[in-house]
């Protein structure tokens, strides 16, 4: 038996969810706890019985040494992620982008020639949080960001929840939180009764890509960026891929730039270099450029 098997601490599940465990936390960086690894076997035996596969040893071996490993990693990442969210899901914290981090963004910029702002949804999942984002900022595209140009970079690890960002149409439950003005302003009514696809004024601002929050090599390629949501994510991963993923945002970022994280997540123990400031009912991290 080797370390990884004896590892796994539960005895309801395969000790081969040990190995799995690893190739997923090395390739995305969430981590299951012993106590989380009946989940990720169910959703191992999800895809085993699409392929026809009994053993997990079998399932192990299509994953790491088949021709289509890469392809079936995806499609098992796809299963295993969480893609909880909502439009206008922490009001308190749009509220402080809205009424303090953009004007102050703005004043910032004053004397910048080309006026554009570039926000990050990262770990974007069904497309929710970056409309979202792109509604606000078109709220106050005729006020205070009059003469910007802005664009949503909207990034997930999960290619069917991008998929469906994409198409834009949504039900009851995403839309439970806007309003019946927002609803009119930036949604139209879709095919299907009772569902709605967010307008083309809205969209055309947002990018959709695959990105893998662990891949450092293109991670190195997202520049410039004023404003980071990186919400609800972060949960999933331990201290080590934490760190990792908090290093790239604070390069990611422009100076003084700002990045939010979910209400139960913080940068406690994971990064020295940005300041923690506070708003009615939310936070953000402020990133203090390092002194030579
Ligand atoms: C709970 S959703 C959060 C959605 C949105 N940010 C919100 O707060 O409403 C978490 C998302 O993180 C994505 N995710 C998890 N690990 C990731 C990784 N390594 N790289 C990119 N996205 C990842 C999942 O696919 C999922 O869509």
């Amino acid at each position: 038996m080797n370390a990884n098997i004896a590892a796994v601490g539960n005895a309801n599940v395969s000790p081969y969810c040990g190995q799995i465990r690893d190739l997923i936390y090395g390739v995305a960086g969430i981590f299951h706890t012993d106590n989380r690894l009946g989940f990720l076997e169910d959703r191992c035996s999800r895809r085993m019985k699409l392929l026809n596969i009994t053993s997990l040893v079998q399932y192990y071996e299509l994953l790491t040494r088949s021709a289509e490993r890469t392809t079936e990693l995806h499609l098992l990442l796809n299963e295993i992620t969480v893609g909880e969210t909502c439009f206008f899901r922490n009001q308190p914290q749009l509220g402080a982008l809205q009424r303090l981090v953009l004007p102050s963004m703005v004043a910032a910029k004053e004397k910048v020639p080309f006026k554009h702002l570039r926000i990050w949804s990262a770990g974007c999942s069904t497309g929710e949080e970056p409309y979202t984002l792109a509604m606000i900022l078109l709220e106050e595209a005729k006020r205070f960001l009059r003469g910007f140009t802005f664009e949503i970079i909207a990034t997930d690890l999960n290619d069917r929840s991008l998929q469906k960002a994409q198409e834009g149409v949504y039900g009851d439950y995403a839309l439970r939180n806007v309003s019946q003005e927002m609803l009119r302003r930036y949604y139209e009514p879709a095919e299907v009764k009772g569902e709605f696809r967010v307008r083309d004024e809205v969209r055309k601002h947002v990018k959709f890509n695959r990105l893998n929050l662990l891949d450092d090599a293109r991670m190195v390629f997202v520049k410039s960026i004023d404003v980071i949501f990186c919400c609800n994510v972060l949960i999933y991963f331990d201290g080590t891929s934490k760190k990792r993923v908090i290093q790239h945002f604070y390069n990611n970022l422009l100076p003084h730039s700002y990045l939010f994280l979910g209400h139960a997540e913080s940068l406690f123990g994971v990064h020295d270099d940005f300041r923690l400031v506070h708003f009615p009912n939310a936070m953000a991290y402020i990133k203090t450029p390092i002194q030579r």
